[in-house]
């Protein structure tokens, strides 16, 4: 079957098996940001945003998604630069193998659209759902703080 989804700011048409998954279509068009984990809602590595809301591609059938509009850690950034996120996280300590920090950028920019301001406790909250085994949450919860702190200072 054939669907439409608007990729990164992009139109694609594209033939999809029946019951497959969007984190397999994404990878699969070369969108390697999104990450292949646990594949059980467990752990967030393959967090994408469907109209605007964080959502676990590994679990989310690729024909729900026909019609709308997906963005993955490569639409929030380009090859040649990183986002404000991305260095701060870096700055902070917040990454080090890197395997999580597709998905927490993806679940981060969903929080700051929402709540441009959010508390220690509202970071914490929203990336609950974003596992990372290297560096305690810590500073990323810090790094995610302070880019909301300069994104509402401009
Ligand atoms: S790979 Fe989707 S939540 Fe872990
Ligand atoms: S930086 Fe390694 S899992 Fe998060």
């Amino acid at each position: 079957m054939k669907v439409t989804i608007k990729i990164n700011g992009k139109v694609q048409s594209v033939e999809i098996e029946p019951g497959e998954m969007l984190l397999e279509t994404l990878r699969r068009l070369g969108y390697k940001g999104v990450k292949h984990a646990c594949s059980t809602a467990s752990c967030g590595a393959c967090s994408v945003q469907i109209d605007g809301k964080p959502v676990l591609s590994c679990t989310t059938f690729t024909a729900a998604v026909d019609g709308h509009e997906v963005m993955t850690i490569e639409g929030f950034s380009d090859e040649n630069s990183l986002s404000d996120i991305q260095k701060a996280l870096i700055e902070e300590g917040g990454s080090q193998c890197g395997f999580c920090i597709p998905g927490l950028v993806v679940t981060s920019e969903a929080l700051l659209r929402e709540n441009p301001n959010p508390t220690r406790q509202e970071v914490i909250d929203y990336l609950k759902g974003n596992l990372c085994r290297c560096t305690g949450y810590e500073s990323q919860t810090l790094a995610i703080l302070k880019v909301a702190k300069e994104r509402q200072s401009k």
